[in-house]
């Protein structure tokens, strides 16, 4: 097979930012926007982990806390200030800690911890892209949400699952509020991916991965390249008529009643 990196160059020219480039499906799609001709700017609250990637892909690293307001701001303008555009934002960074368990166990403050990184980070980090968006009339604006969004589940992880709801729905609005002007905005929603996130998530409860396996229809997660190529896809004009959708990447989990054995 042809390996896709080398042939498309979709990308060439345009500056795309993505927060938690450190890891997973950041780090893979940073490494894909770069392949195919884009200015990435990563960002992460892992200074090592971030700045590794940027050097990975020739880009920029500005460490960045998503939940900080100001750090937000400085990140797009060092994005715009260092390659003159902001044409794609990635809002990827995102957190799925233990302690966010049952609601029934879980506590106020890992509530808002993870609505703080999940979905406040997302609020901050399109007000931040979007002037920028608005003044070239272009923009991909695409935020990480999961197929938790669109669907429940017994082994819950109830604030998460409540912030990519939150995701889902504010990426929709935003995308009807901008398509005039030439921004897309859409929610990308990933089934379950290989990733560090995920991999510690499963080694403390081997149970519970057995437990989702059984769903995928693929039978099998996702790993965070095939991600990535939705991400540039979506970053991509080849996309120019997919606006404010709920996207899924999903190895047909949402589509599923029965799976094959
Ligand atoms: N892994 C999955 O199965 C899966 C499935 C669906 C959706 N997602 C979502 O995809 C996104 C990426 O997940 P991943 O699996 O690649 O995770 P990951 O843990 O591999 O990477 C997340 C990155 O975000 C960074 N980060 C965390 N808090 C931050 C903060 N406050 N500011 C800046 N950076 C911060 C981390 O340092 C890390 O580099 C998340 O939003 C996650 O919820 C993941």
């Amino acid at each position: 097979m042809t390996d896709p990196q080398v042939v498309c160059r979709r990308l060439v020219g345009r500056t795309a930012v993505v927060t938690g480039a450190g890891s997973g499906i950041g780090l893979a799609s940073a490494r894909r926007l770069a392949s195919e001709g884009a200015h990435v700017v990563c960002a992460d609250i892992d200074e090592n982990a971030g700045k590794a990637a940027a050097d990975a892909v020739g880009g920029l690293f500005v460490r960045t806390d998503v939940t900080d307001s100001v750090q937000v701001e400085a990140l797009f303008q060092a994005a715009y200030e260092t390659y003159g555009s902001v044409d794609i934002a990635f809002n990827n960074a995102g957190i799925s800690p233990p302690e966010d368990d049952s609601i029934l166990t879980t506590g106020l403050e890992a509530w808002k911890r993870v609505q703080e990184v999940n979905l406040t980070s997302v609020y901050l980090c399109c007000k931040a892209a979007l002037p920028y968006m608005r003044r070239q009339g272009r923009g991909s604006v695409i935020n990480t949400a999961s197929f938790v969004a669109v669907m429940g589940a017994a082994t819950s992880q109830i604030s998460y699952t409540a912030s990519k709801g939150g995701v889902l729905a504010m990426s929709r609005e935003l995308g009807v509020q901008f398509a005039r002007e030439g921004i897309r905005v859409n929610a990308l929603c990933p089934g379950p991916v290989n990733t560090p996130l995920l991999k510690e998530l499963f080694a403390k409860d081997p149970e519970r991965a057995a437990r989702r396996l059984v769903h995928v229809p693929v039978g099998r997660f996702a790993e965070p390249e095939e991600i990535a190529a939705a991400v540039a896809f979506l970053a991509s004009d080849d996309s120019s008529f997919v606006n404010a959708a709920e996207f899924l990447v999903d190895g047909g989990i949402a589509g599923a009643y029965v799976t094959p054995l």
